[in-house]
């Protein structure tokens, strides 16, 4: 018997264990659900009508290319899920048999290996990296600089950069806010900061867009499903430019830590490399992920998912922010309003404005509800048979919940309108509601989300006090039509940028 022909039997037979869970439609030898995904141009709203046509108790299961994966669309079920400790893995319990964990070492050029860092990570490994980054995100700066003063120095040089433009001339929005977001990550993480025309942030980011379009690629599936493909045919659907990005990543960032080891002071970190190496030298237990060598390649891994987790999430949410301003012009005009009531045009905005900002914050929410970027959140591997609302979920299952229907589902009445005002109580003050959940929830929940939140507030409120964003062509305004890939991006707009008398 060939190997595919294996393959597909073995996916046949694991399937009986996923008997009790809803599925939509034919689920095909080795392609399974994936079919799906050829017929539309629009994938995420396709699997939320899957979602609401045939899901369970809050459940529904799909195999795409070998792989069963449970889709959630119900916040409680969400919620138990997500806080169960045997709901936080992202790949086989035993490393060894977990092909994620075996395609990754292989791209970053080691051995078979537990994942480090914290975005694949599990166990002893994410629970220790998790625990210093959230810290050191949280935390009020580095050296003199609050983080705060980090990301204004940012947002200042943006406003300059844009102050430059013609304001006659529509500008394409889509992109806009992608160097300033990678900068001021690359100064919190790295110490430096760059002009936007600089080569080597030119570099990073052209790096960093790769990489994240490869994760995101079929590739990446088979990879994990399917490794014999690639030890048949190596460089199948280009895999060894896959393997090469990874590789030049990790050794940049090897480049920046080899840089601070020479000139660290202990006593005054200068930024997230500094605080790890710190930790480094103080761990001596043998079997910490901080502990020499294994504390080295677990930073290399940890700087390379904030990037990928810090860089894309944050300059897409801001874009569709841009693009709501514009869908709506009289909201714009209420945050303005609010702006200039509270903060005026003498001085930036700062986050002290942020509690006397309620109807701004609002807006934020709903541009975070509705924008939904990253719509499947990551997914969580179980790491035993799960029971819940009486269905049961095999081991080394994915679990992703189904944003769209938990932040926009009928429950919502009229979820699918802009109308910040929902977050809104009688007396104008912020009502808050558990149900928007950009940066998921339980115990993986976003560690960036403090950091995250302050661009995001820094950015908005400045830009909108010096310009007002109004659409190409008067009258017509962008859709609210995307591409999917790690995050929902708007399709290309541009936006006349008019500066504020
Ligand atoms: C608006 C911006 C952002 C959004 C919407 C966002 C959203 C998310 C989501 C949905 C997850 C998956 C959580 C889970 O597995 O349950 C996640 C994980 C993660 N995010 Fe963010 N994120 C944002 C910004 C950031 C920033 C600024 C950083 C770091 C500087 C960051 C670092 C990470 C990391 C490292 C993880 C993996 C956590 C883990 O596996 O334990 N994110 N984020």
């Amino acid at each position: 018997m060939n190997i595919p022909s294996f393959t597909s039997i073995q996916n046949q037979v694991g399937r009986k264990e996923y008997n009790s869970l809803p599925s939509p439609g034919l689920c095909l030898p080795f392609l399974g659900h994936y079919t799906i995904f050829l017929e539309t141009t629009e994938p995420l709203k396709r699997v939320w009508n899957l979602y609401k046509k045939y899901s369970k108790k809050g459940l529904m299961l799909m195999t795409v290319l070998g792989q069963n994966m449970v889709i959630v669309g119900d916040f409680d079920t969400l919620k138990q899920l997500f806080n169960n400790p045997d709901v936080q893995n992202r790949g086989h319990g035993d490393y060894k048999k977990c092909q994620i964990a075996g395609k990754v070492s292989m791209e970053r050029g080691t051995k078979l290996q537990p994942l480090g860092g914290i975005f694949l990570s599990q166990g002893k490994i994410w629970s220790e990296q998790r625990r210093l980054t959230v810290k050191t995100l949280k935390d009020f700066g580095f050296g003199k600089s609050s983080m705060e003063e980090i990301i204004q120095d940012e947002v200042k040089q943006f406003i300059n950069y844009i102050k430059q433009f013609n304001p006659t001339e529509p500008r394409e929005i889509t992109g806009l806010f992608t160097l300033p977001i990678l900068n001021s990550l690359w100064k919190i993480t790295v110490g430096e900061s760059f002009a936007y025309d600089n080569p080597k942030l030119e570099k990073i980011h052209e790096m960093l867009g790769e990489f994240v379009k490869n994760i995101v690629h079929i590739s990446t599936f088979l990879e994990i499903m399917y490794p014999w493909i690639f030890d048949l045919f190596p460089n199948f659907l280009n895999r060894q430019s896959n393997i090469d990005i990874h590789k030049s990543l990790a050794s940049m960032m090897r480049e920046s830590i080899d840089q601070h080891r020479k000139t660290l002071d202990v006593n005054s970190p200068r930024d997230v490399i500094d605080t790890v190496l710190i930790e480094i030298e103080h761990t001596e237990d043998e079997s910490s992920s901080f502990y020499k060598e294994t504390g080295y390649a677990n930073l290399v891994n940890t700087l390379i998912d904030l990037f990928m987790g810090g860089s894309e999430t944050t300059s897409t949410t801001l874009t569709w922010a841009v693009l709501y301003m514009v869908r709506e012009p009289q909201v714009q005009r209420k945050v303005q309003a609010e702006l200039d009531a509270v903060v005026g045009s003498s001085r930036p905005p700062t986050l002290a404005d942020r509690p006397k900002l309620p109807y701004t914050e609002a807006v934020m929410m709903e541009i975070q509800r509705c924008g939904n970027i990253v719509p499947f959140a990551l997914y969580h591997m179980s790491s035993i048979p799960i029971e819940i609302n009486g269905l049961s979920i095999p081991a080394n299952t994915m679990i992703c919940p189904c944003i769209a229907e938990i932040q926009k589902g009928n429950h919502w009445k009229d979820g699918m309108s802009f109308r910040p005002e929902r977050f809104l109580d009688e007396s104008g003050g912020i009502k808050p509601n558990e149900l928007l959940i950009p940066f998921s929830i339980g115990k993986r929940r976003c560690p960036g989300e403090t950091f995250a939140m302050m661009e995001f507030f820094l950015f908005f409120t400045n830009i909108l006090q010096h310009f007002s964003f109004l659409p190409e062509v008067e009258g017509q305004v962008p859709t609210e039509e995307y591409f999917a890939g790690l995050t929902v991006i708007p399709k290309p707009f541009k936006s006349i940028i008019m500066p504020r008398t």
